[in-house]
């Protein structure tokens, strides 16, 4: 089986009938909607909604007869289940190359318990080892770059293979940032990130999971928070 989908199987595990739940985005997440849709239909599970956090996620898992709600309604989520571009040992992360980093955070930060659904490629001992995306507004666009080369990372426009900007689903552009040293002071920047206007949010996603389940090749590992 493909480790993606053995890492998402493992998550289904964690869903009981009645919970409210947070979808991510992404390949793995693919996986968990496709299983827990079969499992809908099935009648193992009932009555799950869940809010999805990207376009493509809602259209997935409406296909799938997933009943979809919003933050609004369902103010506290039972569990969110989302992958991860990069896993580190205090189980922060690097999301949002799959593009969805600002809806995800939204959502994610609604849920009691945040599982990550990875396969052992994810895991890195210092997060930065690939591409840290920022989501930012349009507007002077090129001197957000700029300024986020200053923080000592090669920034550079996200763009399609026609060269035009990749817009989010919220109608923004990202620049991906490469850290040649990766980043070692993780809570540092995203707290300057976090502070610039046209920042919108960034993919840094620290001390939200509550547990990252990983598939490699000997079977599915479990690493939790430490309470
Ligand atoms: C989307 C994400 C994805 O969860 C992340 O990119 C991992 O995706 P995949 O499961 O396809 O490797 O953060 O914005």
């Amino acid at each position: 089986m493909d480790l993606r989908e053995q890492a998402a199987r493992r998550a289904l595990e964690e869903v009981r009938s009645g919970m409210t739940l947070g979808l991510g985005t992404g390949r793995t997440t693919q996986h968990f909607i496709d299983l827990l849709g079969a499992r809908l239909q099935s009648g193992d599970l009932h009555d799950i909604c869940a809010v999805p956090t990207s376009e493509a996620t809602a259209h997935r898992a409406g296909a799938l007869g997933i009943a979809l709600t919003d933050l609004a309604t369902h103010p506290q989520l039972d569990l969110a289940v989302d992958g991860a571009d990069e896993v580190d040992p205090q189980l922060n992360l690097i999301k949002g190359l799959g593009r969805a980093l600002l809806r995800e955070k939204i959502v994610e930060i609604h849920a009691r318990r945040f599982v990550i659904v990875v396969d052992e490629s994810k895991l890195v001992p210092v997060l930065g080892q690939g591409a840290l995306p920022v989501e930012i507004v349009p507007f002077e666009a090129r001197a957000q770059v700029r300024w986020l080369a200053s923080l000592g990372c090669r920034a550079e426009l996200w763009l399609e293979a026609d060269g035009s900007p990749v817009v989010t689903d919220n109608h923004n552009y990202l620049v991906r940032c490469w850290f040649e040293a990766g980043i070692p002071q993780p809570h540092l920047l995203a707290e300057q990130l976090s502070k610039r206007p046209g920042v919108v949010e960034h993919g840094l996603f620290l001390d939200m999971a509550s547990r990252v389940i990983v598939a490699k090749a000997d079977g599915t590992h479990i690493m939790d928070k430490e309470r």
